[in-house]
């Protein structure tokens, strides 16, 4: 290492703006042993609490992507590389219809993707709940899938970004996961390694988001377009509301039933709303299409024509999963027990708190609480009101899917739906325009 990682820590620590060379060697450094992992966990802190210029922001992502392989994709047939990012939300399970949707507009979907963080689901979980689905294709598998049906949904290998890898499970036991330059460039470095030529990124506030207010998801949505688009593939964001749990379901097989049902033109409206308005962002920066309203045409298209349907089934199969789930989800985990749960009062619903619900799912099992924890792919939850509706005593509000009856699910239920006489209306998932 040129440079003395003790110098570049205080200068960081001092609030000092780093040189993109000094960035680049501490990553170089991190990676050949010469700066040890206390030295990086420092000046994470120092980052941390002194934050990181735009410049430097932009050095650290081209850094860390470089730590590892960068794709570079021989078999495009011309279409256009896109990919979805989200930040992490409860019950979004967009990724999978929109892959299949994009895919079959004619765009290629090499989408690399994570597990669940905290209390959030992650698309890989969902994914092997399908019987056989394979996660962790090679590189070359990835591409030929890619190719051959338009989208594919793969863990992130060794090689892609290993410097995120470490210092991502480093932030995570030392208090510097919340900062934004770090999130910035832990999500792009990976995400850029697929070689795209556009991203859009679903930037989640609210309650059930790591983005709690407006303004903070706003800088991230910001810098993440400009760092993006700064290393060569041009991003648009758009910030979408997590205050209540996204569709019908949380859980990783009731988030895949679900999301066929979005597929058959059969799931909830405004979460299949919000995946075509994400299919059409995607089309407008493949440049596909060149008006908002014509790209949502092609994307409802490709989902009532059922051809959407068929790329997400063409999909399973190439990754070694059973793509008769699309026709038949009860070949999907089930759980013994489905617990309903019914409104002990009439009245309108004020809030459904998506963090509380979140943690309940993670409970029953669907997600992990230490890294080494095993999914249980059956269990979650099916909510059946959201908020501004009006119920009935005794109406059925949701059911636990379970393995073990526990009164204590219930209540912990309804204390998250929040049941009052005044009538609400319930806010767009949209917040704001896109950003670009
Ligand atoms: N997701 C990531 O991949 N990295 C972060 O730092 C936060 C969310």
């Amino acid at each position: 290492m040129t440079f003395s990682p003790a110098t570049l820590i205080a200068k960081k620590r001092d609030g000092g703006e780093h040189h993109p060379t000094e960035i680049h060697a501490l990553i170089e450094g991190f990676q050949d042993g010469s700066l040890a992992d206390y030295q990086m966990t420092a000046w994470l802190m120092a980052v941390y609490l002194n934050g990181l210029s735009d410049g430097e922001m932009t050095a650290l992502t081209k850094a860390m992507l470089h730590s590892g392989r960068v794709l570079n994709p021989r078999r495009r047939n011309g279409a256009p590389r896109i990919d979805k990012h989200s930040t992490g939300g409860v019950g979004d399970k967009i990724s999978l219809p929109l892959a299949a949707i994009a895919a079959a507009c004619g765009l290629h979907v090499p989408m690399i993707s994570g597990r669940g963080l905290g209390h959030t689901g992650g698309t890989l979980d969902k994914l092997e709940s399908i019987p056989g689905y394979d996660t962790q294709l090679s590189i070359q598998a990835f591409e030929r899938t890619v190719a051959k049906c338009g989208a594919s949904i793969i863990g992130q290998t060794t090689d892609i970004a290993p410097a995120d890898k470490r210092i991502y499970a480093l932030r995570d036991v030392t208090g510097t996961v919340a900062c934004r330059p770090l999130i910035v460039a832990s999500i792009l470095s990976k995400k850029l390694a697929a070689a795209l030529d556009g991203l859009v990124l679903d930037v989640k506030v609210g309650r059930g988001a790591f983005m709690k207010d407006r303004a903070s998801a706003s800088a991230l949505a910001k810098s993440l377009v400009q760092v993006s688009t700064k290393l060569g593939t041009p991003a648009v964001a758009r910030l979408t509301r997590m205050e209540e749990p996204l569709g019908r379901t949380i859980g990783n097989a009731l988030e895949v039933r679900e999301s066929i049902e979005i597929l058959r033109g059969e799931g909830p409206m405004d979460t299949t709303e919000l995946t075509l308005t994400l299919a059409s962002e995607m089309l407008l920066l493949a440049k596909v299409c060149h008006s908002r309203s014509h790209a949502m045409r092609v994307a409802r298209a490709a989902l009532t024509s059922g051809a959407a349907l068929e790329r997400f089934a063409q999909m399973v199969e190439l990754h070694g999963g059973n793509a008769r789930v699309v026709e038949r989800t009860a070949l999907l985990p089930k759980t013994r027990f489905q617990v309903p749960v019914h409104a002990p009062q009439k009245g309108f619903v004020q809030h459904v708190d998506a963090l509380a619900l979140a943690l309940l799912a993670l409970e029953l099992g669907a997600g992990r609480k230490r890294a080494e924890d095993k999914v249980d792919h059956a269990v979650g939850l099916e909510i059946f009101v959201q908020v501004g509706d009006r119920i009935e005593k005794g109406d059925l509000v949701a059911k636990i899917h379970t393995r073990k009856h526990d009164p204590h699910h219930s209540r912990a239920v309804l204390q998250a739906i929040g049941v009052g006489a005044q009538r609400v209306e319930r806010p767009p998932l949209l917040v704001g325009r896109a950003i670009r």
